[in-house]
């Protein structure tokens, strides 16, 4: 039996997460998996129920669990509070740190019938789209000290500071995921001005020359990523990169895929315990209407499934299914492009036609 930490969270949180389960009640019940869901509040409604974005109670629940299931924390309601008691930096950063979730892995993989709803030319992405990033996850400037705005609100500073150890952990999981795809990492940092993208960079370098020589390495100054990613994105195989970077870079290679309602992510430590989440967030924008897409929602049980529980086939299931649905037509209004065959659906319907097709 796997209990399972399910921290729905803000905005549009709750109902992709609803979608979600009933995904996970469906295949695990297909496949004899035995999952215990364990809800808890985290973000803004734990700041509204008990005055913290991570009550003592809901990080327990994480820490007796197999796996965290995450929705999305934040949103207007919350963002004057003071920096510390805001639901990311009170919440979600805190429990990366917790468990030392140093590797996040975000796949960006196109569904070609969503080829429409990409805002690229249809040429550039005629045989799909098939890229992971691994962004580092538990360090660089989010979390280097000294980190402060002084006292009299003149200046502020964040630390952007990278380890050699952090930098060759992240590395070896991005050589080492290469390697059973199609052999190429492109490294992603700004050594022409960073100290510590030089470091980035030597690093990486000399992990490729002693242990992953036969992989193919190239790095790439952040600025130029961000133009290839739009200009040529099948150059890219594997994408390396620190904190910061690897977040811009996640956005941006989202609406690849048509929209950041499509794209999930695994946050995982050194021994394979893991977070995962969408790589977007709350939506305001959107929430309470029954119309954002629960497809990243529903793509980050399927990584659950397939990284910290280790059942691969049930993964790859969910995941053809959603590309069944899709083939058939099936949009949310964020993917919706009015082309004929293409039949707009709401939140909850999307998320019962998935499971229709399990
Ligand atoms: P956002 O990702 O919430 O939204 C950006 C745009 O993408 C919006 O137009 C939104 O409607 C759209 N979008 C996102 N997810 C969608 C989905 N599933 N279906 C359809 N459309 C979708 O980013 P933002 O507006 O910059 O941030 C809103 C709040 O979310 C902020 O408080 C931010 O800090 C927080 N946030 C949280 C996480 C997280 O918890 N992991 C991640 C990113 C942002
Ligand atoms: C993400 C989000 C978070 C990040 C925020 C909400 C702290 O944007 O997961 O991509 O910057 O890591
Ligand atoms: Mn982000």
């Amino acid at each position: 039996m796997y209990k399972i930490a399910v921290l729905p969270g803000d905005g549009i949180g709750p109902e992709v997460m609803k979608q979600a389960i009933k995904v996970l009640d469906k295949i695990s019940q297909k496949h004899n998996i035995s999952l215990q869901y364990e809800f808890s509040d985290v973000g803004g409604i734990a700041i509204d129920k008990y005055d913290t974005p991570l009550p003592e109670h809901t990080l327990k629940i994480c820490e007796n669990s197999d796996a965290i299931l995450f929705g999305s924390v934040g949103g207007p309601k919350w963002e004057n509070l003071p920096p510390d008691k805001q639901p990311e930096r009170g919440a979600l950063l805190p429990l990366r740190k917790h468990f030392n979730l140093f590797a996040n892995i975000r796949p960006v993989k196109v569904f070609k019938p969503l080829k429409d709803s990409c805002s690229l030319k249809d040429n550039l992405i005629e045989d799909g789209i098939d890229i992971v990033i691994f962004r580092e996850l538990t360090s660089g400037i989010y979390f280097g000290q000294p980190k402060y705005i002084s006292k009299d609100k003149t200046y502020a500073i964040d630390t952007m500071k990278y380890s050699v150890s952090e930098i060759e952990r992240i590395a070896r999981l991005a050589f080492e995921a290469a390697r059973i795809r199609n052999n190429r990492v492109t490294s992603v940092d700004k050594a022409n001005v960073l100290m510590s993208s030089i470091l980035w960079r030597e690093t990486v370098t000399k992990l490729h020359e002693a242990e992953y020589s036969d992989v193919e390495l190239n790095h790439m100054y952040v600025d130029n990523a961000a133009m290839q990613l739009v200009r040529n994105p099948n150059q890219f195989d594997v994408i390396l990169t620190g904190n910061m970077f690897g977040d811009i870079l996640s956005d941006e290679a989202a609406m690849l895929s048509g929209s950041l309602g499509m794209l999930a992510s695994a946050s995982i430590n050194e021994s394979g315990f893991g977070l995962y989440e969408p790589i977007g967030g709350t939506a305001p924008d959107i929430a309470g209407q029954n119309i954002a897409n629960p497809i990243a929602q529903i793509l980050s049980a399927a990584y659950m499934l397939r990284y910290s529980l280790k059942h691969d086939v049930a993964a790859t299931e969910i995941e053809k299914a959603i590309e069944e649905v899709l083939n058939k037509g099936y949009r949310t209004r964020d993917i919706y492009t009015g082309k004929e065959g293409e039949v707009l659906v709401n939140t909850d319907e999307m998320g019962d036609l998935i499971v229709e097709n399990l």
